[in-house]
């Protein structure tokens, strides 16, 4: 390998969330979805340079940035995109609170997957939105939708969007081009909205799987959706943090825009230098890393399906492993690994109890011990 991912790295003192928040002293902290490996090197020499510049004034978005992030679609996923469909924006997360505020009435609902990363639920909640949970279902070792009759029980003449994750968080699946075209018809046949969160498309660990945008699957389905997505996930720079929206349809265009520049702040600078050194010279990082990914996901499904009372799905993409622990017959799984020194983030945050969700974007070592953690527990 080129590029380091095996020395540790120390992030306490830095105000990380993930490292900061627990008396790392006694606690492995591999909860929150970023990774312990210094971003490419490509990415901190372009924002070195830029900081030793020394003016940081009001930086607008680069004339070329749209045109590379739609050549960057097209290289990655043959994505054809109209530069003009894309919206920058500072974060995923803001993306998903104007999209359901934007698209959807007091009076209307949003179905939305469970488990999920909880601010697809929250965006909901917070605008006082009704949702309906698709249940996700194992099949064949993987989380996938319910089938179109269980759907179409789930919507009412007031449901008019559909939030989706892909890959999915919890649960790593990466949707195939058959899965995606029966959810995206669904919706076009219902006529509802989709907003498709794709942050970790560039995280596919599955050697027979590629990530596929749901939009790109047809002109039909297109036209109904916003994607969002970002390289803060793959070039692990969320601390910087940038993401785009896509969108064909100039409602959905303007939908996503609403409070841009007024109460959501645009990208920093130092975000499009991160993000545009990432698209040019980015690549061969991200290769070796999804390799060193593949070693960690290899470990962590070998160990859990070692262990009673613990199991886990195939892990397509990202690097957050979903397990279950259901027959552990423990009230809180995620309190007993804490109380023995790892914290892991805790099913209810995304709707199932009895889960753990285990980040594995760390240091072998790092991730060795924290397995031998949760096999102490599970005997005890
Ligand atoms: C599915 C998903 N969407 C969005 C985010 C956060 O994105 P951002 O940092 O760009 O707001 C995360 C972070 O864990 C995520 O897993």
């Amino acid at each position: 390998m080129v590029f380091d991912f095996d020395t540790p790295t120390n992030r306490l003192g830095t105000d990380s969330i993930r490292w900061d928040s627990f008396d790392s002293k006694e606690v492995l902290p591999l909860w929150v979805a970023d990774m312990d490996f210094k971003s490419p090197p490509c990415v901190i020499e372009a924002v070195s340079n830029r900081v030793q510049q020394g003016i940081y004034g009001y930086t607008h978005s680069p004339h070329q940035m749209n045109a590379m992030i739609a050549d960057y679609l097209k290289e990655q996923y043959q994505w054809q995109v109209n530069p003009d469909w894309i919206v920058i924006l500072p974060s995923v997360v803001s993306g998903l609170y104007t999209t359901v505020q934007q698209l959807t009435n007091n009076d209307e609902s949003v179905l939305v997957p469970n488990p999920i990363y909880h601010h697809l639920r929250l965006a909901c909640s917070s605008a006082n939105r009704q949702f309906q949970e698709m249940s996700l279902e194992l099949k064949d070792g993987r989380w996938v939708l319910p089938p179109r009759n269980e759907l179409s029980n789930l919507i009412t003449d007031k449901t008019t969007l559909a939030l989706f994750c892909n890959p999915q968080n919890p649960g790593s699946t990466v949707f195939t081009r058959e899965e995606l075209k029966e959810f995206g018809n669904f919706c076009v046949e219902h006529d509802l909205w989709i907003c498709s969160d794709e942050i970790h498309a560039g995280l596919v660990l599955d050697e027979n799987k590629k990530h596929i945008p749901l939009a790109s699957i047809s002109k039909d389905i297109s036209e109904k959706t916003i994607t969002l997505m970002s390289l803060n996930k793959t070039f692990n720079f969320p601390g910087i943090g940038l993401a785009w929206a896509v969108a064909e349809n100039p409602l959905l265009q303007k939908a996503i825009q609403v409070g841009l520049h007024q109460t959501i702040a645009p990208p920093s600078l130092l975000a499009y230098t991160a993000t545009m050194a990432a698209i040019q010279e980015g690549e061969p990082w991200r290769q070796e890393l999804i390799q060193y990914l593949r070693g960690n996901r290899d470990l962590v499904q070998e160990k859990i399906k070692s262990i009673d009372g613990l199991s886990i799905c195939k892990m397509e993409g990202s690097y957050l492993a979903w397990i279950d622990c259901t027959n552990l017959h423990h009230h809180n799984p995620y309190q007993l690994f804490l109380d023995h020194g790892l914290a892991t983030s805790p099913g209810s945050q995304f709707n199932r109890e009895q889960f753990v969700r285990l980040n594995f974007g760390t240091q072998k070592s790092r991730l060795e011990q924290a397995l031998n953690i949760i096999e102490h527990c599970a005997k005890l």
